[in-house]
C-alpha cells in the first residue's frame, strides 16, 4: 500500500519510534546518535519535500506550534481522585480490614507500586493517537497541556500496540525531574544569577506550566505511567493494565509488586523506605491498590478518593519548628546567601537546626518571618530547607525580613545588582571568599590539585600558609612548616607539591576558570580564551568587547572586566604566572580569513534557519570542522531543535553550547 515515499516515511517514522522507544523507556539503544540522526534527518527532509504527508504523530513533531497565552480548560472524562494517605502500619492495616469487609468473601491481592513525587497527568489517545494531554487541576477540570506534554520522549505520540487500538484510551502517570537533572539545571540558573527551583517536583511543575514548547522541550522531564482505563478491555487487573501501558512504550512503574497480604504490603513499603535514596528521583511513599478491576468497582469511591487505594507514606522529611533567627552566609565568588536558624528539630535521622531560605524574593514570596513557626523539608540528598510558614500560628510583633546591607563576615558593604536574586559582598578579601576561592581553584574541572581539598585548604588557611590561590605556587618554600601539620609528612608533602607542579600546565581555558570570575563556568571560560588566546589580552579586554562574543552577555562581560580592573587581582595574576602557570593558548592563532579555524563543531537538532549541510559549508568555509560525535576535542556543540544525546554529553564535558540565534551570531562575527 502508497507510493515508495510512503512507504519510505512510514518505515522512517516506526524505526525512530522504535528508536525513541529503547532509549527513552528501556534505556537500551541499539543505534548510535549518528545513526538516529541520519534517520530523522532523512525523515525531515522527506516531509519537507512531502507535505502532503505530514502527519501530527511523526517524531519529527515533538516540538511545534506557537506559545500560547492561555491553557484551555478542560473536563476529564473521569475525575482524577487523589488518595487518602496513611502514615503507619496500624493505619494500612484498618485499611486492609476495610476492604476485606467491604469485598465479604473471596481472596484479593494488592499491587504496591512507588509514589512518585512530581505532577499527576491525563493523557487520552484516541484510536492510538495522542490527542490531549491535561493537568490533574482540581480533579474535576485541568488545563490542556498538549503541546507540552508532546515534547516528553517517553510519553508515545502513538501507542505501539500490535495490533491498532480503537476507541478511547487514558493514560494516566506522574511527570517528574531526576534530582540529578533538577541539580543541575539549579547549577546553570546560579550561575547565570537566575531563580531556583525549591525541588524537583516544583521545577516539573514549573516547567509543564511554561507557555513555549520549545522551553518546555529542553527541560529534561521523564513521565511513569500508573493508571490505564479503556473502552473496552478484557483484563482482569492493575497489574496487567502495567503491563499493558509497557506493551504499549510506557515506563510503568516498573518497581511494581503484587502482594497477596497487607503483611507483604508493608514489607514493600520498608524495603523502598530504606532504598528511597537510591533512586534517580523523589519518592513519598508507596501506593497500594486493590488488583482486580471488578473488586476496584466493587468497592467504589468516598468523597475524592477510592476505597480501593491508599498512599502510605514514608515517615516525613519535613518537619514544624520554629525560626529563631536568619543569618548570612558567603560564598566563594561574594554570593550572600541567607540561612535559616532553627530551634532544633528531628527530621530524617538527624537533628537539624540550619536551613537555607535562598535569596531575598524567597523569603519575600513566602513571607518568613523571624519567629514564624516553620516546615523544614530534606530531600534525598540535599540540605535542609525552609519550604513554607504556618502564618496562623505567627506570633504577635513579628517584622518583615530585610536584607543587611554589610557582609556579616569582613562588614564591606554587600549589593544586589539589577536582574540579579543573589546579593554579593564586594570585598575579595573577605575570609569566606578566601577559602571558598583556594578550593574551586585547586578543585576538579579547575587545576585539579590532587591533596588540595576542603580539608587541606581549611588547615593551610588557618596555619597562614595559604591567603590567596597565587600562595599555591609558593607552598614549597614552607615544607618544613607543612610536614607538621597534622595528618602531613614527608611523603604526602611531596605528593602535593608535585601535584601543585603539574598543574601549571593545565590550558589556559581551565586557568581563567580557576581564577572563580563571577559568572564565569567551564564553558564560558572556553569561549574567552578561544577569542582571546592569552590573559593579557582578556585582561585588557573592555566589557564592549567581551560582550561581542555570541554567547557572551552583558552581565558575563562586565564581571569579567570588572574582576580585572582589582589592583589585586591583577597581582594575583601576575603571580601565577610568575610561578609558571599557563597564560597562553598553546595552539597558533588562527589566520584573519580563517577565525574558526581549528575549531571543532558538532549540531545535535534541527536547525530552522538552514539544512545541516549548509551549517557545515558554512562552518567549513570559516576555516571550522564539522564532526559527527561530540568529544573532549569538540570546541562548540550547536542545538537546534529536539537535540539528541549530544547535549548531555556536551553538557557533561562542559563543552560551549550555542543555540541557533548564537550560531548565527558566531558565523556573521565571524565574517566581519
Ligand atoms: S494512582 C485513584 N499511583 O499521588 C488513583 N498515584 O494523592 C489515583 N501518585 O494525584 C492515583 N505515584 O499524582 C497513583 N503510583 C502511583 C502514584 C500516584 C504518585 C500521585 C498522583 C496522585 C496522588 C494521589
Amino acid at each position: 500500500m502508497g507510493t515508495p515515499v510512503e512507504k519510505e516515511i512510514s518505515s522512517l517514522r516506526q524505526q525512530i519510534l522504535d528508536h525513541d522507544y529503547r532509549y527513552y523507556v528501556l534505556a537500551r539503544p541499539s543505534i548510535s546518535d549518528e545513526q538516529y540522526d541520519a534517520l530523522m534527518r532523512r525523515l525531515r527532509d522527506l516531509e519537507s519535500r512531502h507535505p502532503e504527508l505530514a502527519s501530527p504523530d511523526s517524531p519529527t513533531q515533538r516540538v511545534g506550534g506557537q506559545p500560547t497565552k492561555e491553557f484551555p480548560t478542560v473536563t476529564h472524562a473521569v475525575p482524577m481522585l487523589s488518595l487518602a494517605n496513611t502514615y503507619d502500619e496500624a493505619d494500612v492495616r484498618d485499611f486492609d480490614r476495610r476492604v476485606r469487609e467491604a469485598l465479604g468473601s473471596g481472596p484479593y491481592r494488592y499491587v504496591c507500586e512507588l509514589k512518585y513525587d512530581g505532577v499527576a497527568v491525563s493523557l487520552v489517545y484516541r484510536n492510538g493517537m495522542l490527542i490531549r494531554g491535561a493537568t490533574r487541576g482540581d480533579g474535576v477540570q485541568g488545563d490542556d497541556i498538549t503541546p507540552n506534554v508532546r515534547t516528553i520522549r517517553s510519553i508515545p505520540l502513538r501507542l505501539r500496540a500490535a495490533t491498532p487500538v480503537a476507541g478511547t484510551v487514558e493514560v494516566r502517570g506522574e511527570v517528574y525531574m531526576t534530582r540529578t537533572d533538577f541539580d543541575r539545571m539549579n547549577r546553570e540558573r546560579e550561575e547565570a544569577g537566575e531563580k531556583l527551583f525549591i525541588n524537583p517536583r516544583n521545577s516539573a511543575a514549573g516547567t509543564l506550566k511554561l507557555q513555549d514548547p520549545r522551553v518546555v522541550a529542553r527541560r529534561p522531564l521523564h513521565f511513569v505511567a500508573y493508571f490505564l482505563r479503556r473502552e473496552s478491555g478484557d483484563a482482569a487487573g492493575h497489574f496487567e493494565h502495567l503491563q499493558l501501558l509497557r506493551e504499549y512504550g510506557f515506563p510503568a512503574s516498573d518497581q511494581a509488586r503484587l502482594c497477596a497480604s497487607v503483611d507483604e504490603v508493608i514489607g514493600y513499603w520498608k524495603e523502598w523506605e530504606a532504598k528511597r535514596d537510591s533512586l534517580p528521583f523523589d519518592i513519598d511513599g508507596i501506593v497500594v491498590k486493590v488488583d482486580s478491576l471488578r473488586q476496584q468497582d466493587e468497592l467504589g469511591a468516598i468523597a475524592k478518593s477510592p476505597r480501593w487505594a491508599v498512599a502510605f507514606k514514608f515517615t516525613s522529611r519535613s518537619a514544624e519548628t520554629t525560626l529563631t533567627g536568619i543569618t548570612l552566609q558567603v560564598g566563594r565568588v561574594g554570593t550572600v546567601t541567607p540561612v535559616a536558624e532553627l530551634a532544633p528539630v528531628f527530621l530524617g535521622g538527624t537533628t537539624v537546626t540550619r536551613a537555607t531560605l535562598h535569596n531575598e524574593d524567597y523569603i519575600r514570596e513566602l513571607d518568613i518571618r523571624v519567629g514564624d513557626t516553620v516546615i523544614v523539608e530534606k530531600g534525598g540528598d540535599v540540605i535542609p530547607k525552609v519550604s513554607g510558614v504556618r502564618k496562623e500560628k505567627r506570633p504577635r510583633g513579628t517584622r518583615a525580613f530585610r536584607f543587611p546591607g554589610r557582609c556579616p563576615v569582613c562588614g564591606d558593604r554587600i549589593e544586589r545588582p539589577a536582574d540579579e536574586a543573589n546579593y554579593y559582598c564586594e570585598n575579595s578579601d573577605c575570609p569566606a571568599q578566601v577559602k571558598g576561592r583556594i578550593e574551586h581553584f585547586a578543585g576538579r574541572g579547575a587545576m585539579d590539585i590532587e591533596g588540595l581539598g576542603e580539608a587541606a585548604v581549611d588547615q593551610f588557611v588557618s596555619a597562614g600558609l595559604l591567603r590567596t590561590i597565587a600562595d599555591i605556587y609558593d607552598l614549597h618554600r614552607h615544607r618544613a612548616e607543612l610536614v607538621k601539620l597534622e595528618r602531613w609528612g614527608e611523603k604526602s608533602a611531596q605528593n602535593l607539591l608535585g601535584a601543585v607542579e603539574q598543574s601549571t600546565k593545565r590550558p589556559l581555558a581551565r586557568v581563567v576558570f580557576a581564577l572563580g570570575i563571577r559568572h564565569v563556568g567551564a564553558g564560558v571560560a572556553q569561549l574567552l580564551v578561544q577569542n582571546f588566546r592569552t590573559m593579557e589580552a582578556l585582561r585588557d579586554a573592555p566589557a564592549e568587547e567581551l560582550e561581542r562574543i555570541p554567547g557572551v552577555g552583558p552581565r558575563i562581560a562586565e564581571s569579567v572586566a570588572r574582576y580585572f580592573r582589582d589592583r589585586h587581582n591583577r597581582l594575583l595574576v601576575e603571580r601565577l604566572s610568575a610561578a609558571g602557570v599557563t597564560m597562553a593558548e598553546h595552539k597558533p592563532a588562527a589566520a584573519q580569513t580563517q577565525p574558526l579555524a581549528g575549531k571543532v563543531f558538532v549540531i545535535t537538532g534541527t536547525l530552522e534557519s538552514m539544512s545541516r549541510e549548509a551549517a557545515k559549508d558554512k562552518l567549513e568555509a570559516l576555516g571550522g570542522k564539522a564532526a559527527s560525535g561530540v568529544s573532549r576535542n569538540t570546541d562548540f556543540v550547536i542545538v537546534g531543535s529536539e537535540p539528541g544525546s549530544k547535549l548531555a554529553k556536551a553538557r557533561e564535558l562542559g563543552i560551549r553550547i550555542l543555540d541557533e540565534k548564537e550560531f548565527l551570531r558566531l558565523l556573521s562575527g565571524a565574517n566581519l
